[in-house]
């Protein structure tokens, strides 16, 4: 909790995870256990520009460089419009992917290198003047990221035949298998931020593991 009384959560995982629905019942639970204003918002996306660059990100080949600037381009344009008004309104701000995709996805997954994206990160969630969300030194960042953990094989047979494919939901089994290790080392280098859930079980365990790692942080009931 921030101390503007603002909470932002990010739901990361490969393609397939299954995290989508979730993310809808938690923001339930803040509404109606806790009475909590909840911005439901995803990346790369959230606002009209952002969009837009994720209708190229996700459809037009491009080079991995030109696919970290864009990513972080619609990063900035959300955080600027969407995720800091609302943290500085006090509200819970769920997250369908933040920053650790573009680790996993570019960094690990497309060979981007690692080091740039970490200036990225610094450029796009540096702390503003007189920032009251986030403390000297730090970034804007998740307070929490749930990372919905599935072997890349099981995604792969999960996705099969469910709809028309994007760019990045058309990539073999290995591209995800790196994706994956680019999560488990975001997930190494911050592990008070990350609370890691196994997705290779059914949607009811897969919430009953959420809610109860949930509690244990005392985040809900
Ligand atoms: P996803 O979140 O899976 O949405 P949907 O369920 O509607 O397909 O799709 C977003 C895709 O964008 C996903 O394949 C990961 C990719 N991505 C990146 O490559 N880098 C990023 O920084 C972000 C946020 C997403």
């Amino acid at each position: 909790m921030r101390s503007t009384g603002g909470l932002f959560i990010s739901f990361e995982g490969i393609d397939g995870a299954g995290k989508s629905t979730h993310i809808e019942s938690l923001a339930n639970v803040f509404r109606a256990q806790q009475q909590r204003v909840v911005t439901l918002t995803r990346e790369p996306g959230g606002t009209p520009l952002a969009e837009q660059l994720r209708q190229m990100v996700l459809n037009d080949v491009m080079d991995p460089m030109t696919e970290a600037l864009l990513v972080f381009a619609a990063r900035r344009d959300h955080i600027q419009q969407v995720i800091r008004p609302a943290l500085l309104r006090g509200e819970v701000v769920l997250c369908d992917r933040f920053t650790d995709a573009s680790f996993a996805y570019q960094g690990a997954g497309r060979g981007f290198d690692w080091n740039v994206l970490a200036t990225l990160e610094t450029w796009v969630q540096g702390r503003a003047p007189n920032d009251s969300l986030v403390p000297m030194g730090q970034l804007l960042k998740p307070d929490l990221t749930i990372w919905f953990d599935l072997p890349p094989a099981i995604a792969a047979q999960r996705l099969l035949g469910t709809r028309v494919p994007d760019k990045f939901e058309s990539q073999p089994v290995s591209f995800f298998e790196q994706v994956a290790g680019g999560y488990a080392q975001r997930l190494a280098s911050d592990p008070s931020r990350f609370v890691r859930i196994n997705a290779d079980q059914s949607p009811e365990l897969v919430w009953q593991d959420l809610s109860q790692a949930g509690r244990a942080i005392g985040l809900w009931i």
